[in-house]
């Protein structure tokens, strides 16, 4: 049986396995795009800096003339942008004024397991101590409070990393609503490369949302306080998508560029809609996109696309050269995967002459190599449909759902191991606490986009994908998962365990 709330009842209608906007739309590339304001320290010394962040509702205008109820870090969608360098430790004091628990990832992030944002690891709304605790299936596991300071070291590469809500059960609405943002490392490596700055640096967080009638973002949840259930209705089992691209908070925005080179720092958001990005001129022609990064840094050597894919939670590096191009003319980032509104993303007009730049040939040389030969371990590991505790449908690591109190792979710290991961349908796999080679894609040679240091490795229907990795940094208890968001809620994560 189907429990229907009031809110179930108002959404939007669906099409296919998409939500349609019962909203007014604005026209595409007709709104500028936002960029995240930089969150300043409220302390900032010798052993680093200290930030603090209230998580709260709000109302903002995201479509034209509506108010659209948010959950939010600071108050803004995407959350406050924090800017870090390498080694230079940063802590998050995160006061929960939701009226929900949650818990903070940095994703991509080398942090400790005691700040990873385990997903029982609880940020509590006011008032909650206590009693909500106790129904969480894992009691030993359960940390609790209103507040909670996140610790963490960053002694990693420059990477554009993204923090977000990682709730057991509730990732996908809680991301859906607006708990993401950007967070950057920087280092000496990228800082010795002329690649383009400040205003030429544009951060883009693509993420797809539906609204319903009234403007407010359209979630097809059951609802916990009705049924005692939690997850999504069956037609959403492959993952919540809407119909309306929003880049960092803005349907289908617009951004004035010059003839010069510019650095898009790319990061697919979308709880579960995979793009194609081509950048297309307005003669039709293909300006490519040089990547030069990927989830956890820049390659060794540039990468050059005429189209990008992009699943849920890969970042994407990219210089993007508009010299040439007519003054007044317009370049579309398309999405090849999509149709109608979904088939675009966002739009930047030449609005004046600039001096080009060149794009290096070489970029970073202290990417991390992993022999096979040094593997001391090679697992198999399924992401496949399968059943939750509850016996409903759901997604699997293994055959089993998710369970805080298993540890389903034990590594040894130290050690290098190459994993060979096979999945069903597409599934996105994201390692906490590590950065990985992808080996090989389907027993050949990885794609082009593969290249680099990554965290998230796209999986397609029915090929194995083979990753490599060394488990160090910290010991400790942390996780992987599809970053599917609704496959994640519905089981489809696991518990690595560094020994
Ligand atoms: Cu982006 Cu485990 O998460
Ligand atoms: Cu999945």
């Amino acid at each position: 049986g189907l429990a229907l709330s009031a809110a179930w009842a108002r959404r939007p209608a669906v099409t296919g396995e998409e939500l349609r906007s019962e909203a007014e739309l604005p026209q595409a590339f007709s709104l500028p795009l936002p960029i995240p304001p930089v969150l300043a320290p409220v302390e900032s010394g010798a052993g680093g800096d200290r930030y603090e962040m209230v998580q709260r509702e709000v109302e903002a205008e995201i479509l034209p003339g509506y108010a659209t109820r948010l959950w939010t870090y600071e108050g803004s969608f995407p959350g406050p942008t924090i800017e870090a360098r390498r080694g230079r430790p940063v802590t998050v004091l995160h006061r929960n004024e939701l009226t929900v628990p949650t818990v903070v990832h940095l994703h991509g992030g080398r942090t400790p397991a005691a700040s990873d944002g385990y997903p029982t690891d609880l940020v509590l709304p006011q008032g909650w101590t206590g009693h909500h605790a106790h129904s969480m299936p894992d009691d030993r596991a359960v940390v609790t409070d209103v507040q909670r300071e996140y610790g963490f070291p960053l002694d990693q590469r420059a990477a554009m990393l993204w923090y977000h809500d990682h709730r057991m059960d509730f990732t996908g609405p809680a991301i859906w609503r607006g708990l993401a943002g950007l967070h950057f490392v920087r280092d000496e490596v990228e800082d010795a490369l002329d690649l383009p700055r400040s205003d030429r640096e544009l951060p883009l967080m693509i993420a797809d949302r539906a609204f319903d009638a009234e403007g407010q973002l359209a979630y097809p949840s059951l609802d916990p306080t009705l049924t005692g259930e939690h997850g999504v209705e069956e037609p959403f089992l492959a993952g919540v998508m809407g119909d309306v691209v929003l880049v960092n908070g803005a349907p289908w925005p617009i951004h004035e560029v010059d003839t010069g080179l510019y650095r898009l720092r790319i990061l697919n958001a979308s709880n579960a809609r995979h793009y194609e990005l081509e950048a297309v001129a307005e003669d039709g022609r293909t300006v490519p996109l040089v990547q030069i990064g990927s989830d956890q840094g820049l390659l060794a050597a540039p990468v050059r696309h005429e189209r990008l894919p992009l699943a849920p939670a890969e970042r994407y590096d990219v210089l993007i050269d508009f010299a040439g191009l007519p003054v007044g003319s317009t370049v579309r980032l398309a999405n090849r995967l999509g149709s109608g509104g979904t088939a675009e993303v966002m739009a930047f007009r030449i609005a004046r002459e600039g001096a080009s730049a060149p794009i290096p040939e070489t970029l970073a040389d202290d990417l991390p190599e992993w022999d096979r030969s040094e593997a001391a371990v090679v697992r198999d590991l399924a992401f496949r449909a399968g059943r939750m505790e509850d016996g409903r449908h759901g997604w699997v690591v293994d055959g089993l759902p998710f369970d805080p109190a298993r540890t389903d792979v034990t590594a040894r710290f130290g050690e290098v191991e190459v994993w060979r991961l096979i999945a069903d349908v597409h599934h996105p796999v994201h390692l906490h606490l590590v950065g990985f080679r992808v080996l090989s894609r389907g027993g050949r040679t990885p794609l082009p986009h593969d290249a680099g240091l990554k965290d998230t490795v796209s999986l397609r229907p029915g090929e194995a994908v083979e990753i490599i990795t060394r488990f160090d940094g910290y010991r400790g208890r942390f996780l992987f998962h599809c970053h599917n968001a609704e496959h994640e809620d519905m089981g489809m994560m696991a518990n690595l365990e560094i020994v």
